[in-house]
């Protein structure tokens, strides 16, 4: 087995494989010059969106303050010979130099006060070129008696509620903004659900339309499911195969595929030959199916969206990402 085979054979991945949002970013810059871009990844933990980030060719900034998670990452982009900067620091000290085409917070603001958001918003938005991306995923739990243990125990604040991010925001292009529940699984937890928000922003350029493009979909919420879900059927489908999905709620209404050739992260370890993940909505429910098994579901409380690539980014095709049917017409 060669080195990079064996850096990640036996890595059980906290968080899966990179999020489907992140697939088309990565895409989009693959198929422009990747090489000159520069992205931070805010609370990398394992780093599932840095590695197919800097895979690429983009510069990755990737920020955790878990040593253990910092440490690890180094020697996969070590293995790996990826233009990561793995930096152990806590996002509350964080002043990022120069600006960055794309600033990620996945999983990261709502373990921070509220002051300390803020401030982490406004060091993000300032690092930021025109026309380019920023990204978040949040868990704004409402009410205090919902968060799970591990979760208080990893320091989960509670001073977020649902659109608060959003309300930063009111001067950027706003791409995309979607709340649901969601189902998934990792490893110490088992499975487990929570709200999560998906936002992401564009900083305005004049003459510029961007290299994504977010389309809505209109979720028909009052539609019964085929499998009419319910949180213990969601629980016993997660791990399932596709192929058992399609037997019991047959072809979903739509089904979306992100696709990370490569080794990449992957539910439950990793991928050493891709990572294909589809959304298949049935009515309101999305079930996400990573390399034919089913790794969450969500219910979604707003319409969701598709993330095509804009016609614009047509510079030569770096990494093959998304397959060319996801495209945008
Ligand atoms: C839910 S994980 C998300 C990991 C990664 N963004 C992903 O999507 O796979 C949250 C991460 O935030 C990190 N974290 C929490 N508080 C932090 C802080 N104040 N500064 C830096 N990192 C922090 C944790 O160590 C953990 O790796």
């Amino acid at each position: 087995m060669n080195d990079s085979a064996s850096a990640t054979q036996s890595f059980e991945s906290q968080m899966g494989g990179p999020s489907h949002e992140v697939i088309a970013l990565a895409t989009a810059y693959a198929r422009t010059e990747a090489a000159g871009i520069r992205v931070a990844d805010l609370g990398c933990g394992d780093g599932r969106n840095s590695f197919l980030l800097a895979g690429v060719g983009c510069s990755v900034t990737s920020i955790d303050n878990s040593a253990q998670s910092i440490g690890r990452l180094r020697q996969l982009a070590a293995v790996h010979s990826l233009p990561i900067e793995a930096q152990l620091c806590d996002v509350r000290d964080l002043r990022l130099h120069g600006q960055y085409d794309s600033i990620l917070a996945h999983g990261i603001v709502h373990f921070l006060e509220q002051s300390a958001a803020t401030q982490l918003i406004s060091e993000i938005k300032q690092a930021t070129k025109p026309g380019g991306y920023n990204v978040y995923t949040v868990v704004p739990f409402q009410n205090l008696d919902d968060i799970p243990s591990d979760m208080q125990a990893a320091g989960y604040k509670g001073s977020l509620a649902s659109n608060d991010v959003m309300s930063h925001y009111r001067d950027w292009e706003i791409i995309s903004a979607e709340l649901y529940r969601k189902w998934d699984w990792h490893p110490g937890v088992g499975i487990h659900d929570h709200p999560i928000e998906k936002t992401m922003f564009r900083r305005p350029k004049e003459g510029s339309r961007g290299l994504i493009r977010a389309t809505e979909i209109s979720l028909a919420r009052s539609q019964v499911s085929p499998l009419s879900w319910t949180p213990p059927l969601i629980s016993s489908t997660i791990a399932k195969s596709k192929d058992q999905v399609l037997a019991i709620a047959g072809e979903p209404d739509l089904a979306i595929p992100y696709y990370a050739a490569g080794p990449q992260f992957s539910f439950r370890g990793f991928a050493q030959s891709g990572y294909l993940l589809e959304l298949m909505f049935y009515g309101n429910v999305v079930v996400y199916v990573a390399n034919g098994i089913v790794s969450g579901i969500s219910v979604y409380a707003t319409n969701a969206y598709r993330f095509d690539i804009a016609s614009q980014a047509t510079g030569p095709r770096g990494t093959p990402l998304m397959p060319e049917n996801a495209e945008g017409a």
